[in-house]
């Protein structure tokens, strides 16, 4: 599966590793969060390196939507619903800020932005209520936001909140002018390097695949932070969702605004301007990672709902990608605990991190560099966002997300009772998990290749399933997912799943 962002481009260009060199602020991953972060701190002249395991964009960002939008489904009714009226005010001041500085910094570098208005749509007389709930915080919390009760769309539609003048951007084409001006700025950006460890005392250093690198901070831009100090893996949850994009032969008229459903099953929609013509670009169906019984279903079911609502449409490109939600819906953003104050971190996005990543950077930049934060006035998003925000329903959150992680480890455990290997060779494109011993063992085919591989996450233990649509090792628990082999793709594992002879 590949996204129409990363489809037909070479990867961003990397430099060449040298152990042991000595940088300011090290800075792990290269998505939004990582080279927004690394392209701040190098223009206030400090010597940043970027440490990126896989290319630049290959997990979230290069696979995202790319709706730069303050106005972000249910989002701000459900944060008002958990929290107080001020702190859902600055959590929308700070998106405002870092919508802000991104469309500055497209138009510096002449990166492409579509101006749209931004729909939060209900599909059914259920939903309206949830439309209407966003159109109330909205409101409350500064926006111009008015409620529409008649939509001409092709695809079920009975009201909307919307909100005029907001944006979207190619992922790719934005991620590739951030590289080009860190660079500029003296960064270096070194890719396939996958930092397995960090110590911050006496001073920072991150152990690589390829060797250690030194720094004064280090900032964790990794999705979900991949330290357990703080337990952040487990306060926020890797939920997964897919992409797909349309060519038309004659293009209808598509809808003009940037669409996404407020009651299930989620779908989002936008266009997408290419040399070639006007794609469509639609989604949705999200679900905790690994925790489906067939993520093929789901893209299927989304091809379906968009030929049903655009008939003539092509398919070109389907692609699947995760973001954590943290369990206060508000991102973590700063140092993580233990860290001397030299390790910093961002996650917690819920979907929404082409504002909330960048008001992440801005503010770790600050910390980093010792400027802004206490001195920001009381009341403002950098104070008020700061305070690792912790209310009753975060506890509420975190312990209905305990309980599904605790009955995912349980059911994992006893479904690689059922088979013990030898197991038939799987047909292409699947994979089964069987018991070898006492050890849940996974036996997949992929590309006329079986492999083997120890079923056991190597985070913290869980189970990992079959993902039939990537078809990959997913892990239920904390979202750490693993390619047939066992090479480790995304979330907070760093070590591969161990391969079977
Ligand atoms: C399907 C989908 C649609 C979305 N649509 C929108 C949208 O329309 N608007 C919006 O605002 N947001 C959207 N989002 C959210 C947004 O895309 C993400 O919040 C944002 O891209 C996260 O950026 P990031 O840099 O934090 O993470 P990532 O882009 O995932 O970057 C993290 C990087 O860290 C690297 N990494 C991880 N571990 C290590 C390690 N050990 N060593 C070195 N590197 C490591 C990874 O390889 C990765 O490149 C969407 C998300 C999804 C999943
Ligand atoms: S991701 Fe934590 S146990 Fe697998």
């Amino acid at each position: 599966m590949e996204s129409l962002w990363r489809a037909g481009r070479a990867p961003i260009p990397s430099q060449p590793f040298t152990p042991g060199e000595e940088y300011d602020d090290v800075v792990v991953g290269a998505g939004l969060t990582g080279l927004t972060t690394a392209l701040m701190l190098a223009e206030s002249g400090r010597r940043v390196v970027v440490l990126e395991a896989r290319d630049v964009g290959a997990v979230a960002t290069g696979n995202t939507t790319g709706k730069i939008s303050l106005l972000q489904g249910t989002r701000l009714s459900t944060i008002r619903r958990h929290h107080s009226e001020a702190v859902t005010r600055a959590y929308v001041d700070a998106n405002r800020d870092g919508q802000d500085w991104l469309l500055d910094f497209c138009e510096r570098a002449r990166v492409a932005v579509q101006r749209h208005e931004a729909f939060s749509y209900a599909q059914t007389l259920d939903g309206v209520p949830a439309a209407e709930a966003e159109v109330k915080a909205a409101t409350e919390a500064g926006l111009d936001v008015r409620l529409v009760r008649a939509l001409d769309l092709p695809f079920p539609a009975v009201a909307a909140a919307a909100l005029p003048d907001q944006a979207q951007v190619d992922a790719m084409e934005l991620l590739a002018a951030l590289a080009a001006a860190f660079e500029r700025a003296g960064g270096v950006i070194h890719t396939e390097s996958r930092v397995t460890g960090v110590s911050a005392s006496p001073r920072v250093e991150v152990r690589t695949s390829h060797g250690p690198v030194y720094g004064s901070t280090v900032t964790l831009a990794t999705g979900t932070p991949i330290l357990d100090r703080g337990l952040y893996f487990s306060k926020v949850r890797g939920s997964r969702s897919y992409g797909l994009s349309f060519a038309f032969d004659s293009p209808p008229d598509l809808p003009s605004g940037m669409y996404l459903s407020v009651d299930s099953p989620t779908r989002t929609v936008r266009t997408a301007p290419r040399a070639d013509g006007m794609q469509l670009v639609t989604g949705g169906n999200d679900h905790p990672t690994g925790r489906v019984e067939s993520e093929q279903a789901l893209v299927d079911d989304l091809v379906r709902w968009t030929l049903d609502a655009f008939p003539g449409a092509r398919l070109t490109h389907t692609w699947s990608a995760q973001d954590y939600e943290s369990h206060n819906l508000i991102p973590f953003v700063g140092r993580l605990p233990r860290g001397r104050g030299r390790v910093y971190m961002a996650t917690g996005y819920a979907k929404w991190g082409f504002t909330n990543a960048i008001w992440a950077a801005m503010r770790i930049a600050m910390e980093i560099r010792g400027d802004g934060v206490t001195a920001a006035p009381p009341g403002s998003w950098h104070r008020v966002l700061g305070s690792r925000l912790t209310v009753p329903a975060d506890l509420g959150r975190g312990l209905l997300e305990g309980v599904s992680v605790g009955a995912a480890a349980v059911r994992g455990w006893a479904d690689a009772e059922r088979d013990a290997v030898p197991v038939p060779r799987p047909a292409e494109g699947v994979g089964v998990v069987a018991r070898s011993g006492l050890e849940p063992v996974g036996v997949s085919t992929v590309d006329g290749r079986t492999c083997g591989v120890s079923a056991v996450c190597t985070h913290l233990g869980g189970v990992v399933e079959w993902n039939d649509a990537e078809r990959t090792w997913d892990c239920p628990l904390h979202a750490s997912r693993f390619a047939a082999d066992g090479t480790v793709l995304e979330g907070p594992a760093t070590r591969p799943l161990r391969r079977l002879r």
